[in-house]
């Protein structure tokens, strides 16, 4: 795994950000960690919301404080993945989202980049106020859970969503 830094969304970012959907909607991945860019209208609309949501006096009604970071890698600029850092639970959020969301390109998987995302975010967390984190997974999926244990995660239980999903909710202490 070559090095990477967490940096939030940019205008540069545009055609990274918006091949980055394209790919995972082919793929009908999940498009974690981004802030809703599925449903984006354009990429300048979607980064200044993204932008906007990090502060309580422009968020917007219902979403909690959350900062959106793109995992671009040193040697080449490319864009590997993307991690949500949200600043505290909602009801939803402490049931099922967690604080933390991410995902890494599909040709990018396997290289560590998760983990290094996740560590990387979890110090922004810190530098929050936050003393643990909670983050979670679904049930079947081993690369998320995997992610999170290599950074110390606690099970405290799993939750069922309305849909059936069975959620994993891990605690990592700061
Ligand atoms: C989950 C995801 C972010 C992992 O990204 P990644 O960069 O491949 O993860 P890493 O390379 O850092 O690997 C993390 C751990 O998962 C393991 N892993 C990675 N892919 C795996 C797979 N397909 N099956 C099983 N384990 C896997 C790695 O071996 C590593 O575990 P280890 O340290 O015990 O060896 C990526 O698969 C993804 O984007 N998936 C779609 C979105 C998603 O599910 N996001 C998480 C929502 S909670």
């Amino acid at each position: 795994m070559e090095s990477i830094r967490l940096v939030r969304p940019a205008p540069e970012h545009e055609r990274a950000v918006m091949e980055y959907r394209e790919e995972f909607l082919r793929d009908g991945d999940s498009l974690d960690g981004t802030a809703g860019l599925r449903h984006a209208e354009s990429y300048r609309a979607w980064m200044e919301k993204a932008r906007r949501n990090e502060f309580s006096e422009t968020l917007d009604e219902g979403l909690v404080e959350a900062t959106t970071f793109l995992a671009i890698r040193e040697s080449d600029g490319a864009l590997v993945g993307f991690i949500d850092v949200r600043h505290r639970l909602n009801e939803y959020l402490a049931k099922f989202g967690g604080h933390i969301g991410y995902s890494v390109r599909a040709c990018e998987r396997k290289k560590g980049y998760a983990k290094e995302m996740l560590f990387q975010a979890l110090a922004y967390c810190k530098t929050l106020g936050l003393k643990r984190a909670l983050v979670t997974c679904n049930d079947d999926n081993e690369a998320s859970r995997r992610t999170i244990l290599a950074h110390g995660g606690v099970m405290e239980n799993t939750m069922t969503e309305d849909n059936g999903q069975v959620v994993e909710r891990y605690w990592i202490e700061l």
